[in-house]
């Protein structure tokens, strides 16, 4: 969850350096943010509560630096609980991302040896340990080779003792190995002078300054809870694996195994997203660029997406059961799925949440198929999903649109999306780029991998035309009509359901509004109780087999006196406003989501809520 940024080179104002890498990663956490820089022996801090509004004011000039933007999870949202940590001696800063489960018992051992710890936070402990670890080595070290100062740097590794260069890697190690759960640390050591991490769950990213391609750099390293950050300065990316450790120094970055301490080979990769990417360029927010980056995106893999979906329809076809997973968007994605292919080529598969995954690994078996959605390739509950797939003996492929993202690394065959970095903590361009290859697949499996090319460009049309033929107006009319309203419904049917379910999603992200969506036949089960007049009940009315029942459906509700917002080609009585959808057969699945994610834009404006940094929400959820 956490975002991390570190950097260490040439002497600068790191503290303004690292604020703007920790706003890119702001996504990832904003209840509060820290910054400490070493400079002459000390550590200066900078923290407050609340996302980063202006680069901290009076910290040093400096040559290292460590950040964090902190989601909570054990301690309030105060000053005092955000991060960095410190030590009792002073001289490190450690921040921390995930769950330290058993920080009870550490800390109280930690208060027994006479540590004062300051915050309520599991972080906390990591660094007093760390404290204790370097304490330790130095004794060993004044034992074993008192005839070296204790922070040399030449490397010491070739002739036995370990690599003293990287003692707060060794000291992060043995930290590391004390620790239960999910957990990256990172931390800055100002009397050696060294930035430090180890992974053992959530994503961490090395950037190497433009060097001389083996590690060497022109003296800058960064650190990074994910690429987007490291753009800015480079595109030489190491992926710290779970079971790693890293030192950072100005002249260079090692590697190690974080069992023994053995040193390990960098494995630079040049990413291909560029800074500008990741950047607002002429819009407000990123939720409005991303949602309008989507007929890009459409025309893109319908121009070049039909090898990778016929390679992913391969996949789908094999023999044995088939499973679709992933959490939130990409679970709706995954349900999407599970209609198109029996649709399409009548491949029946099921879709169930990561988090509820556990069980039905249970009953997979070799020849199976797992199938997991993930934008960020980060949600822990996939990849736990996942692993246990693998040990039934399951075949693995993932829709992933990070590159490098440690879902890539568990499965058999992974599809990646290639949208571009996506920002806003609502998924937006990602489920249609899912949507999209999922179309091309289950035509693919059909026997016509082109078949829904011609699909892809009607509904890239049909969005890129909302901006200038009224509609957007439309939208902006109904969100102006409902803005103080607390509930709301989004009907759907068949593979409309899913759809209803993830356009209340959006809504419901980022204008905390109760918005639900539902099987359009289950309204009479129960869900037509909630119903009241003025009550806004969205009924998604694609052209065909479906229009009638959902008309009927729209009819049932507005005798109940609901506000009645038609989304489909055709206007018809029953609706108090309609915002028309002129794709039409399975391009309306994808062009019908775009009016309602800018809905729940609109909304967001007008109940001054933030459209990228929604309350208590963050990109990527790496902790359980
Ligand atoms: C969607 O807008 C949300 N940010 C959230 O539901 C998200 O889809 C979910 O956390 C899954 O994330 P992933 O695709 O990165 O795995």
């Amino acid at each position: 969850m956490c975002g991390i940024f570190g950097y260490t080179g040439v002497p600068t104002d790191a503290a303004s350096m690292v604020f703007a890498g920790l706003k890119k990663l702001e996504y990832r956490g904003y209840d509060s943010w820290g910054i400490a820089v070493g400079s002459e022996g000390a550590v200066h801090t900078a923290r407050d509560v609340g996302k980063l509004s202006a680069p901290p004011m009076g910290l040093p000039e400096s040559g290292m630096a460590l950040g964090h933007t902190r989601w909570a999870t054990t301690g309030a949202v105060t000053e005092g609980n955000a991060h960095p940590h410190g030590d009792c001696s002073g001289r490190l800063a450690l921040v921390h991302n995930g769950i330290i489960e058993n920080y009870v018992s550490l800390r109280q051992g930690l208060v027994a040896r006479g540590h004062t710890l300051r915050s309520e936070t599991d972080s906390e402990v990591a660094a007093h340990l760390l404290e204790e670890e370097l304490a330790r080595m130095d004794a060993e070290h004044d034992v074993q080779r008192p005839d070296l100062p204790r922070a040399h740097t030449d490397g010491g590794n070739g002739n036995g003792a370990w690599p003293y260069r990287a003692r707060l890697a060794e000291a992060l190690r043995r930290v590391g190995q004390q620790l239960e759960g999910l957990n990256a640390l990172a931390a800055l050591d100002v009397t050696s002078g060294e930035l430090a991490a180890v992974k053992n769950g959530s994503p961490l990213i090395v950037g190497i300054g433009s060097g001389d391609g083996n590690g060497g750099t022109d003296g800058a390293q960064y650190l990074a809870s994910d690429m987007a950050a490291l753009l800015a300065h480079t595109r030489r990316l190491v992926y710290v694996r779970d079971g790693q450790v890293v030192s950072l120094r100005p002249e260079g970055v090692e590697l190690f195994d974080a069992e023994t301490g053995a040193p390990l080979p960098l494995d630079i990769e040049d990413v291909q997203w560029t800074p500008e990417e990741a950047e607002l360029g002429a819009y407000h927010h990123y939720l409005e660029k991303e949602i309008w980056e989507q007929p890009t995106l459409l025309r893109r893999i319908a121009d070049e997406g039909v090898d990778a979906a016929t390679e992913l329809a391969r996949f789908l076809g094999l023999q044995g059961e088939l499973h679709l997973t992933g959490c939130g968007t990409a679970f709706h994605a995954a349900l999407t799925g599970r209609y198109l292919l029996a649709l399409e080529a009548g491949r029946p598969s099921l879709a169930t949440y990561a988090h509820e995954f556990g069980p039905i690994a249970a009953s997979l078996e070799p020849g199976d198929a797992v199938v997991a959605f993930s934008q960020s390739g980060e949600t822990i509950d996939v990849l736990d999903a996942v692993r246990a797939a693998r040990a039934h003996g399951a075949a693995l492929g993932a829709l992933v649109n990070v590159p490098g993202s440690t879902l890539t690394r568990e499965v058999d065959l992974t599809l990646m999306l290639g949208a571009g970095p996506e920002r806003s903590v609502l998924s937006t361009k990602t489920f249609t780029a899912k949507l999209a290859y999922l179309l091309l697949a289950a035509g693919a499996l059909a026997g016509e991998p082109a078949r829904h090319v011609p699909t892809l460009r009607a509904a890239a049309d049909d969005i890129a035309a909302l901006r200038t033929d009224g509609r957007l107006d439309i939208v902006r009319d109904v969100a102006h009509h409902i803005a103080d309203r607390e509930h709301l419904f989004v009907l759907g049917r068949n593979v409309g359901y899913p759809l209803a379910l993830e356009a209340a999603l959006k809504i419901k992200e980022v204008t905390y509004m109760h918005a639900e969506g539902f099987a359009a036949g289950e309204l009479k089960h129960g869900v037509i109780a909630l119903v009241e007049p003025g009550t806004p009940v969205f009924v998604l009315t694609p052209a065909g087999p479906d229009e009638a029942y959902m008309l009927t459906t729209a009819g049932e509700v507005k005798a109940r006196g609901a506000y009645v917002v038609g989304i489909g080609p055709h206007h018809h009585a029953v609706y108090d406003a309609h915002i028309p959808v002129h794709a039409e057969g399975l391009a309306y699945l994808l062009a019908a989501l775009p009016p309602l994610q800018l809905l729940a834009y609109e909304l967001a404006l007008l109940r001054g809520t933030d459209p990228d940094r929604p309350r208590n929400l963050a990109k990527s959820v790496t902790v359980r």
